[in-house]
């Protein structure tokens, strides 16, 4: 059942309610950092309340521990459209980006393709196996307002007859545009080539559907969209790819059986190779939490609420003077990732001064000489004014430079 535009609308400001940082700062930066909501906290304080009174590794805690990372790969699973034997779990999505791409086993002059519009956990994952295996790397030049037609046309050239590795964001970070991927990945096997997919910008954000898009191998954090905890990661391997993906780092779960004699036999069809050793329940706890939340809003509903609140930042940001949109917005490529420029003022500038002077917590994309706000569903178009008024301000009055604060200067601006 289809839920109504006011169940809708009373979800998103019960989502907003029980997301504590929205009821103090304008927070528009999940696809850096996603805030965590009172359960996902609650669920985080549970585990570490476990361990601290019952001890790490008691009995009780330890089937905890195994039940809450089976319910980890579980949901992962049914958010990413997959089985729960193609789920391992990372540490981000950069960890399953290399894992994916380090494990294929590339010769010299093997094309790797990949974008100018990734964000560096792809791009330098893609110079490394040109570095380090000599793969012959092209790099497919994206604008922002290239639509999909464009996309698929440039990936064509780009593959050319034949291809070993495709290396790209569904969602870019810096044009916030979403690729036609299931075409994509339909000429890349075309040509051989494995495909493996940054999903930084899409868990929590896009519907996924992994085993109908084909892909061979896809990666995400739960950290951004998703608003769990940072330190954890999903990789999806499709179950035929498993066994000719090698795990770059090992240990007892590669192993079937070992012995001190020289008897070794590697488990090379299981997911679970590609996990190394022990990981934070506390962080496994909160991740859990955070999907349920993400799958109770319902996929589509939080993509279609994401966009909308893009078109109202287009349309809002289009009647500032000197303004100019930096994403994405054709139908087929708008997402819930808004860039713009301000005519005059260094973007690096005005992300961290729209801290100082109004709380709003938002990140620049150097490459794309933007801002960027990330809207998400426990964000409302009073954010986005909230934003958009600071950049009126900012144009009429100029900028004074940033201090330090979330965002300030001098701040990394990676996420
Ligand atoms: C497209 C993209 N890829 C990778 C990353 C890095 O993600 P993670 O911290 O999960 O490795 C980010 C953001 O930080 C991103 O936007």
């Amino acid at each position: 059942m289809t839920a109504t535009t006011e169940e809708q609308t009373a979800r998103w400001e019960w989502i907003r309610a029980q997301t504590p940082v929205m009821q103090r700062f304008t927070y528009v930066n999940c696809g850096f950092s996603g805030p965590i909501s009172r359960a996902v906290a609650e669920a985080m304080d549970r585990r570490l309340a476990l361990e601290v009174n019952d001890g790490p590794v008691t009995r009780n805690v330890q089937d905890d521990k195994m039940a809450t990372m089976t319910r980890l790969r579980e949901l992962g699973a049914q958010m990413l459209g997959a089985d729960v034997d193609e789920i391992a779990i990372t540490g981000n999505t950069t960890e399953g980006v290399n894992i994916a791409v380090n494990g294929v086993d590339l010769q010299p002059g093997d094309r790797v393709v990949t974008t100018s519009i990734e964000h560096g956990g792809g791009m330098i994952p893609a110079y490394w196996a040109r570095e380090r295996r000599g793969a012959d790397l092209a790099i497919v030049p994206i604008s922002h307002d290239d639509g999909p037609g464009a996309i698929i046309e440039k990936f064509d050239q780009a593959l050319g007859d034949q291809a070993a590795m495709v290396i790209v964001s569904e969602i870019s970070y810096s044009t916030g545009q979403l690729l036609p991927m299931r075409q994509v990945i339909e000429m890349a096997h075309a040509r051989g080539a494995t495909v493996v997919i940054d999903g930084a910008q899409t868990a929590g954000h896009l519907p996924l559907d992994l085993h109908a898009l084909g892909v061979d191998a896809y990666a995400v954090p739960s950290h951004k969209w998703l608003c769990g905890p940072d330190g954890l990661g999903l990789l999806y391997v499709r179950k035929d790819r498993i066994a000719d993906i090698a795990p770059v780092k090992v240990s007892g779960r590669l192993a079937a059986e070992w012995d001190f004699e020289g008897g070794f036999t590697p488990k090379t069809d299981d997911v679970l190779k590609y996990e190394v050793s022990t990981m934070s329940t506390p962080a496994a706890a909160g991740m859990v939490v955070a999907i349920e939340q993400y799958l109770g809003h319902g996929p589509q509903a939080v993509w279609d609420r994401a966009r909308d609140l893009t078109r109202y930042a287009e349309q809002r940001f289009d009647r500032i003077p000197g303004v100019e949109v930096r994403s994405s917005r054709g139908e087929d490529t708008r997402t819930g990732l808004f860039l713009f420029a301000a005519e005059g003022l260094d973007a690096t500038e005005l992300a961290p001064w729209m801290w100082d002077a109004g709380q709003v917590v938002c990140r620049s994309v150097k490459e794309a000489g933007a801002v960027r706000l990330s809207l998400n569903v426990y964000n409302n178009e009073a954010d986005v004014d909230r934003a958009a008024d600071l950049v009126e301000r900012a144009l009429k009055e100029g900028i004074t430079p940033p201090a330090n604060g979330p965002g300030g200067a001098g701040r990394p601006e990676e996420g």
